[in-house]
Order: structure tokens, then sequence, then C-alpha cells
């Protein structure tokens, strides 16, 4: 029986995250570290709606490392997914040399069991490897005992993972040292600052995007000259006012800045050479319906702001919701009329005033939107502390 129970793998599962920029990260200093030219922030979505769910179990009995991603088994020896195992292991002999050591059952030299999955699809476009990647830190930091600071570690397993490890108002201060131990993220504020903020996803297309952003980052900091003015003259004072934004819930000022930072993203991506270009039709749709309807009532009552793809990402007041989604409803008439065109949050049913529609005077797209996820600010990863909802069977391999 002992010899069993000692065989038997230590198996963790936690959740986290997607994050939602409003001021954008694009453009790296150090490709291998994941060090950004320029500081961003961004709000944590909540978890009820869009997460990451991973286990991780550890065993002697594993021959290798092993991981599994939304079911398929995929390839370890991934540069990021090592950078990432590597620093987990190295603070967990580092703890333990300090003779802090959280390792009781789990030997440091155990292999480990991945498996992780997305409650939304991974093809629409939503930061799937931030709350990815994020998981993953977090759950091989609580297998290996270790605590403290872990977004230096998420960060390099994709930049925009470090601020999916806190929940609320985030931000990434970039840092000035060459080892990047200064590049980490913050929170500015807790998810529970700001409870009337809403953010609707309005899913454009099931797509995968054109150009990854490693990649695309990679182009725009080799070709284009608006990218190191953004980076170096406009991105660190956006900083201080979003910061400020924020803290006073300010949501004129936040929607502006959120949107003239979305729009100087995507304008460095058209000055990128080759040019990339990440919003369709539909995002441009959006964009116009937003300003439409901000300038009908005479005050910013939403803002847009999109990532390297044609998704847009809507906030505003919770009073704001039900007017909107009849907006999205009657310009992008969706296949199936009702309840699943909304998922997330629920939003009660209102009349949409017939001037407002001629004020938007947009021609109707049918079916430009596929469907929209309403959700809010929510908190950082967590450990799930029911067993039945491990990923992996006691015997950490995948069910
Ligand atoms: C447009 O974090 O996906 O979403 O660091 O290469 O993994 P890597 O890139 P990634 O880039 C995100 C870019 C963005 C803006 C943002 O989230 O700040």
């Amino acid at each position: 029986m002992l010899e069993e129970s000692m065989d038997k793998p230590h198996i963790v599962t936690c959740t986290a995250p997607v994050n939602i920029a409003v001021i954008k990260y694009w453009g790296k200093r150090n490709e291998e570290l994941i060090l950004p030219i320029n500081s961003s922030l961004s709000v944590t979505l909540h978890q009820d709606q869009l997460k990451t769910t991973t286990t991780v179990a550890s065993s002697r009995s594993f021959q290798e490392d092993q991981i599994w991603l939304n079911g398929k088994e995929e390839d370890i020896t991934h540069p990021r997914l090592q950078s990432c195992l590597r620093e987990i292991r190295r603070l967990a002999r580092k703890r333990r040399n300090d003779g802090d050591s959280g390792l009781d059952s789990t030997g440091l030299s155990h292999k480990v069991h991945i498996c992780s999955v997305n409650n939304f699809p991974t093809a629409a476009g939503l930061a799937s490897s931030a709350a990815g990647f994020a998981c993953l830190v977090y759950t091989l930091a609580r297998v290996f005992g270790v605590e403290g600071e872990l977004s230096g570690i998420a960060r390099q397993g994709s930049g925009s993972a470090c601020r999916s490890m806190y929940g609320g108002f985030v931000q990434w201060i970039m840092g000035q040292k060459d080892d990047g131990k200064d590049s980490l993220a913050q929170q500015v504020e807790p998810e529970t600052h700001w409870p009337e903020l809403r953010i609707l996803v309005l899913v454009a297309s099931a797509e995968r995007k054109p150009v990854g952003s490693t990649s695309g980052m990679q182009t725009s900091v080799q070709t284009s000259c608006l990218l190191k003015h953004r980076a170096e003259s406009v991105a660190p004072g956006r900083m201080v006012e979003m910061i400020e934004a924020v803290r006073r819930k300010n949501f004129a000022a936040f929607a502006e800045l959120t949107m003239k930072d979305s729009n100087q993203f995507h304008a460095t991506c058209l000055d990128t050479y080759p040019p990339i270009f990440y919003l369709s039709s539909v995002s441009q749709q959006v964009i116009t319906l937003v300003h439409r309807y901000n300038s009908y009532y005479g005050e910013t009552r939403l803002a847009y702001t999109f990532d390297a793809g044609p998704n847009a990402v809507i906030f505003t007041l919770q009073q704001h919701v039900p007017e909107f989604v009849q907006v999205v409803q009657h310009f992008f008439p969706p296949e199936t009329n009702g309840g699943q065109f909304i998922k997330g949050l629920p939003v009660n049913c209102t009349d949409l005033p017939e001037e407002l529609k001629q004020a938007i005077g947009l021609e109707p797209m049918p079916k430009g939107i596929s469907y929209v996820i309403s959700t809010k600010a929510g908190p950082g990863p967590c450990v799930v502390e029911d067993p039945t909802q491990h990923l992996l069977e006691s015997d950490g391999w995948p069910k």
C-alpha cells in the first residue's frame, strides 16, 4: 500500500483568465526573454465566461514531460514551453537550496504530464495563449511548491500571458534591465474596483488570424518607424493617463484612450512593410457604429479595441448594455434570431429607438458577427480544489 501511495502522482488543477489590452503591447526588444518595447495595460476578463483549465501531474514513474492541449498531444520541446518548465524548476531548486522548501512529496526530478483545455473556441481568435501560459505557469508552480512573483515566468511563455497572472486592471511594466528581471506585471486595481464596467466580445469570424502576433510584431519592429515613435513617445504618456482614468473610473477618458490606442496599434500594422491587416470590413463597421452611437448621445458610452484579429471587444457601462446589444443585432442580423447570439452574463431586452437606428444609418451586414460574449472584469488564476475536475486520471494519464 505504501509503495502504491508513493507512486501515486501529485495532481493539481488550476484555471486562468484571458486579458484584453487597452494599451497594447506590440514589439519586443529581446525575442528570447520576451521583453517589450513599451509597457501595456489590460483588463482581466471574468473566468465564468472565458478561461483555460490546466491539470499538471507529477510522478517519478513518468518517463518524460508530456502535454495535451484541447485533447491533442502537442510538442513539449516547443522553446516557450521549455522556458516555462525550466524557470519553474529553477525557482523550485533555488527555494529548496535556500532551505525554504515547498517540496514535500513532489520531487524536483519528477517528470510532468500537462493537460489543458479552453472553455472557448481557440479559433475564435481570443487570446488563448495568454490564458494558456498563465495557467501552465500557475499550475506548475503549485505542483513544485513555489509561490510569489510568477509573471516574469509567464511572460517567457507569451508576453501578454504575464498580465493574466492578476485579476482586475493590470499593467506590464516593460522594465529596463537586459536580463528582464524588472519586466513584470502588476495589479493596478482589483476586479471589484469598477463593478459597472462591462465587456462585450463581438466574435466576428471563426477564421484563424492571418499573421500571428509573434511574427507580426517582429516585422513591425524591423520596418515601422511609427511603431518606434509609438513606443518611445506615445505609450509612456498613455500608460500614465490610463492608470489615472482607471483609478478615477473615468469612463470617457478610459474609452477614448482605449480606442485611440487600438487605432494606433492597427496603424503601426499598416505601417509595417509588407503591411499587416487585422481589421476586417466587419471590424470597420463596428468602429463606425461605435463612433456614431457615441455622437448620437453626445457622450462616450462605448469603446472598441481590437487585437491581432477581427473580433471587436467593446467596453461600456452596465446601463448601456441592453440597448447596445439591440444595436448589434440590428446592424449584424444573426443567422438564428435570439438566445444563442448572446452568451455569458444575461442581457435584458429593450427597445431600439428608431431615431438611433437612423442616426447610425449603416447598411446591415447579415451574419457579420457570429455571437457576442457578455462579461466583466474578473479575478486572476485560481486553484480548483475539487479533484473530480482534474483533466488527468488519478494515474496521471489523459481521461
Ligand atoms: C495585439 O502576447 O500573443 O494582443 O509575446 O509573441 O507571444 P508573444 O505575443 P502576444 O501578443 C499580444 C499582442 C496583442 C496586444 C496585447 O495583448 O497587448
